[in-house]
């Protein structure tokens, strides 16, 4: 459901500037607990000279990047800042962007990232590896021991609340930009998301589909677990896809359940998957 919100603003120096509103988002994450541990270890703070880490969660697309950066962050009881770096994605966007308000005036608004700065938040930037050497290089001073970044647009230099924390997705998929190694040495440590194994694939399909035929769930696992045996792409996302459509085709179509699972794999991954049908 959509809630009107009224935006809150805050005054740095003599510029009002309006803050986003964090994610809250139904995510649960179920199975490899010590993949939580690892990035709330990173986020640790254990000594007055320590600093926190920028975690990276790396791993192929599907495989519960974001969830896991989601549910690491809601066990600091901190507000979720959600950032989706695209291609076009500029410096400017992840700082401070001006806006024509209702009175035809100027408004300045932080970005989901500064907002989570100002608010001392968690600040999840999903699937960085889109976004451009240029607009990493904006959050270099933020990403070291400095923790602030610079507005252009304002003028503003903006410190970190030293609640704040960072981590940033990497899909491993061709289709993206390199981040430069200046960057990569401030976004560690490195957290690689594997396949899960067969026990913790049929949790999450049962924790994102609860509704579902056991039967569907543990034939799409099966089907997953033999893709990643061949190091295939298919993912735990493509498994709750294919179960959930193989479910509606048998409430909707009618269509018998073997049926049912034979084409949603068909419609979900195209025929090259029929090779890891039973
Ligand atoms: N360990 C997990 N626990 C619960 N759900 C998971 C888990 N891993 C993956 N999922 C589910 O799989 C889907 C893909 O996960 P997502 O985090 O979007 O992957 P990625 O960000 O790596 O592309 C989502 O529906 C997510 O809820
Ligand atoms: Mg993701």
């Amino acid at each position: 459901m959509i809630k009107s919100q009224t935006c809150e603003t805050i005054t740095i120096g003599s510029t009002e500037i309006m803050l986003a509103h964090p994610a809250e988002l139904p995510l649960r994450w179920v199975g490899q607990k010590e993949l939580i541990k690892q990035v709330l270890a990173a986020w640790m703070v254990i000594d007055e000279k320590d600093v926190p880490f920028n975690p990276r969660l790396t791993g192929k697309p599907g495989v519960g990047k974001t969830t896991l950066g989601y549910a690491a962050a809601r066990q600091l009881n901190r507000n979720i800042y959600l950032f989706q770096a695209t291609m076009d994605t500029r410096p400017e966007d992840l700082i401070i962007t001006p806006v024509m308000g209702a009175d035809g005036q100027v408004k300045y608004a932080a970005s989901s990232l500064v907002t989570a700065m100002i608010r001392g938040g968690v600040c999840i930037l999903d699937e960085g590896n889109r976004m451009s050497e240029k607009s990493w290089a904006s959050l270099a001073p933020l990403l070291d021991d400095r923790r602030y970044v610079e507005s252009i647009i304002t003028g503003l230099t903006i410190p970190a609340d030293p609640n704040f924390r960072f981590v940033v997705t990497i899909n491993e998929d061709a289709s993206t930009y390199e981040i430069p190694e200046y960057i990569h040495s401030r976004l560690q440590p490195q957290i690689f998301i594997d396949f899960p194994d067969r026990e913790d694939e049929l949790l999450i399909l049962k924790e994102n589909l609860p509704f579902a035929d056991e039967d569907i769930l543990n034939y799409m696992v099966d089907f997953l677990q033999r893709a990643h045996m061949a190091d295939e792409v298919y993912s735990v996302r493509d498994g709750i896809n294919m179960a959930r459509y193989a479910m509606k085709m048998m409430h909707g179509t009618r269509t018998a359940k073997q049926e049912a699972i034979h084409h949603a794999i068909l419609s979900v991954l195209g025929d090259e998957s029929l090779r890891y049908e039973e």
